[in-house]
């Protein structure tokens, strides 16, 4: 399997030009291409997304043909990218990974369509933010493998048909309500992909842990898997984090304790929250009375922009059931005034009326 990304190209072309930075460049792209799993095996979780897809590869392959076009979608950090990889492994095929922002032009997606081969993989990332002409493009590939060209000016306008190899798109979003109708509509697999339980987490730490030659015992690597907001890829930040400080303050060996010390200096509290979770908490409940209030206005009183607090913020505090979205607004939950103590009784009021 060889795999061509658009942004590893980028990176490799920013680490040649800035003498300074390609050392930490080098080293987190190397450190990432390490412990991202590689096949089915190494993929922790997911379990039921696992079945469906294994199910989904092998009967591709008796029948001998492409696998259906998949789309992913879910919170940043779940696994998508490193999904797509693992299905082109368990393919044997080839996979080109873009992303929609890199497709501006026609003639980009045209020349990534035009130079794939029979059985390739094509991951486009972000897939929501296709512009409209890239997409009308994608339909006839997807559907039927052909590209629709006009050639000739005006008067002599002829429209023709190439066909392209049988090729499967694997697309992943953040957001799968930006998708247009007809774009959803050509995907054959629809997943989401679910936060991932703390007993999966611990998996995760230790199968990085392993990796990177860090020292860690179960208890320890329990205790970061808590505060990892579900997700696999803050996991992994959060275990080299924790790493520096047991080198520097312990003995080197990650235990509960080690990791509790160094997660609160970093001020991750026990539900896994950072600064700007506990701060977009404070806001509704302080300035809002507990909401509800727009998420414009709370982007605006956070200094963060809408789609970081939907993408990234707001879908764990929801899952955690501290905050509901109402068609007026987002709002507290009375839980979330329990966890964090908010006796104001005019937010109590509110929230259990
Ligand atoms: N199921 C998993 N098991 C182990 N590690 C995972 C898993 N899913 C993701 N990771 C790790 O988390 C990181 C982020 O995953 P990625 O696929 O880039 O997320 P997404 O594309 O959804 O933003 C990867 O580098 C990988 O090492
Ligand atoms: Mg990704």
């Amino acid at each position: 399997m060889t795999i061509i990304s658009d942004d590893d190209n980028k990176k490799f072309k920013h680490a040649k030009n800035e003498d300074t930075s390609s050392k930490e460049i080098s080293y987190d792209m190397s450190f990432e291409t390490n412990i991202r799993p590689k096949c089915f095996n190494d993929y922790i979780g997911q379990t039921g997304l696992k079945s469906t897809l294994k199910i989904s590869i092998e009967a591709s392959k008796k029948r001998e043909l492409p696998l259906d076009h998949i789309l992913f979608y879910g919170p940043p950090g779940l696994g998508k990218t490193t999904l797509a990889s693992v299905i082109a492994a368990e393919m044997n095929s080839n996979i080109k990974i873009t992303s929609a922002p890199s497709l501006e032009r026609p003639r980009d997606i045209i020349g990534i369509l035009m130079s794939l081969k029979s059985g390739d993989i094509l991951f486009i990332d972000e897939i929501h933010r296709l512009n409209k002409i890239s997409e009308e493009i994608l339909y006839p590939a997807m559907e039927d493998f052909y590209l629709d060209m006009t050639t000739g000016k005006s008067q002599t306008l002829k429209s023709i048909r190439i066909p392209i190899p049988k090729f499967t798109l694997i697309g992943a979003t953040t957001k799968a309500g930006s998708l247009s109708g007809p774009l959803r509509d050509r995907f054959g697999i629809i997943h989401r992909l679910e936060f991932y339980t703390d007993e999966e987490l611990t998996k995760v730490i230790k199968r990085t842990a392993g990796i990177l030659n860090i020292e860690i015992n179960e208890e320890g690597a329990k205790s970061i898997a808590k505060r990892s907001r579900g997700t696999p890829r803050i996991a992994n930040r959060l275990v080299k984090r924790v790493r520096d400080y047991a080198i520097v303050e312990a003995d080197g060996l990650i235990d509960s304790k080690t990791a509790e010390k160094a997660l609160d200096i970093l001020q991750i509290d026990k539900f896994g929250l950072d600064n700007t979770d506990r701060s977009l908490l404070n806001i509704i409940a302080e300035k809002y009375n507990g909401g509800p209030v727009g998420i414009e206005t709370l982007a605006t009183a956070l200094g963060e922009d809408v789609k970081t607090i939907e993408d990234v913020y707001e879908p764990y505090l929801v899952q955690k059931g501290f905050i509901q979205r109402t068609p007026r607004g987002r709002r507290l939950t009375p839980y979330a005034c329990k966890c964090f103590n908010i006796s104001d009784i005019n937010i109590q009021q509110q929230l259990f009326d």
